[in-house]
């Protein structure tokens, strides 16, 4: 059965191009994101795997550890590895999943057989320190993913895992957000003393709380 939001994170243990990881034991206590890449050598990967890279410090300042996942070999990866350095000017800093028996690609429900039965989709699965799946996105082949906006879910994930506040449409970090609807009325002042802003009963502003 496919995965869930709120489900546990499956684990697995498998090579990757910084040795042999078991998954539950490398989240430790963090955060994590597990994203696929449909294969080795292929410009829209390519891109995205850079990308990452350069914005590695922003996951790793959330505590958010990072680990990709393509269809191919480890010694394959090897190879792009000098690749993606080359092209997008970076050095890659993450690990990246040898799934050629598409062991993890399965357990996760990444092979979309309607758009290709050998390669993976573009999936991304951010997991919470308690191990539960938070987030799940599914893009095409054809659609580089935008990772400004998966570090912006990830800023509103672990607002909501703190405070009872969920984030409005296009939110960023440091706008206000919504008092989550488990908040009655009577708490929200108390629970959010800078002020509470009402503009219906059921949709009430307050400032960013601070972590
Ligand atoms: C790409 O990353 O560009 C790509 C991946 C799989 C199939 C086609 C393109």
């Amino acid at each position: 059965m496919a995965l869930r939001l709120g489900d546990e994170a499956p684990n697995f243990t498998v090579p990757t191009t910084a040795g042999t990881i078991n998954f539950h034991d490398w989240l430790g206590t963090g955060w994590g994101i597990l994203f696929s890449h449909p294969k080795d050598y292929t410009p829209v990967c390519t891109t995205e795997l850079g990308t990452v890279a350069k914005l590695k410090s922003e996951f790793d300042r959330r505590n958010v550890r990072v680990l990709a996942i393509s269809v191919d070999s480890v010694e394959s990866h090897h190879g792009w590895i000098k690749d993606i350095d080359e092209t997008q000017n970076t050095t890659m800093n993450f690990p990246i999943i040898g799934d050629p028996d598409r062991k993890v690609a399965s357990l996760y429900d990444m092979i979309h057989p309607n758009a290709d039965d050998t390669l993976t989709v573009r999936s991304v699965f951010i997991i919470g320190a308690d191990r539960k799946i938070k987030l799940i996105l599914t893009y095409p082949a054809s659609t580089g993913r935008n990772f400004a906006e998966i570090l912006r879910c990830i800023d509103s994930l672990q607002l909501a895992a703190k405070h009872k506040v969920a984030t409005p449409a296009n939110w960023v970090c440091g706008e206000d957000c919504i008092v989550s609807t488990t908040v009655k009325d009577e708490d929200a002042d108390r629970l959010f003393p800078e002020g509470v802003r009402r503009v219906k009963p059921y949709l009430r502003y307050v400032a960013q709380p601070k972590s």
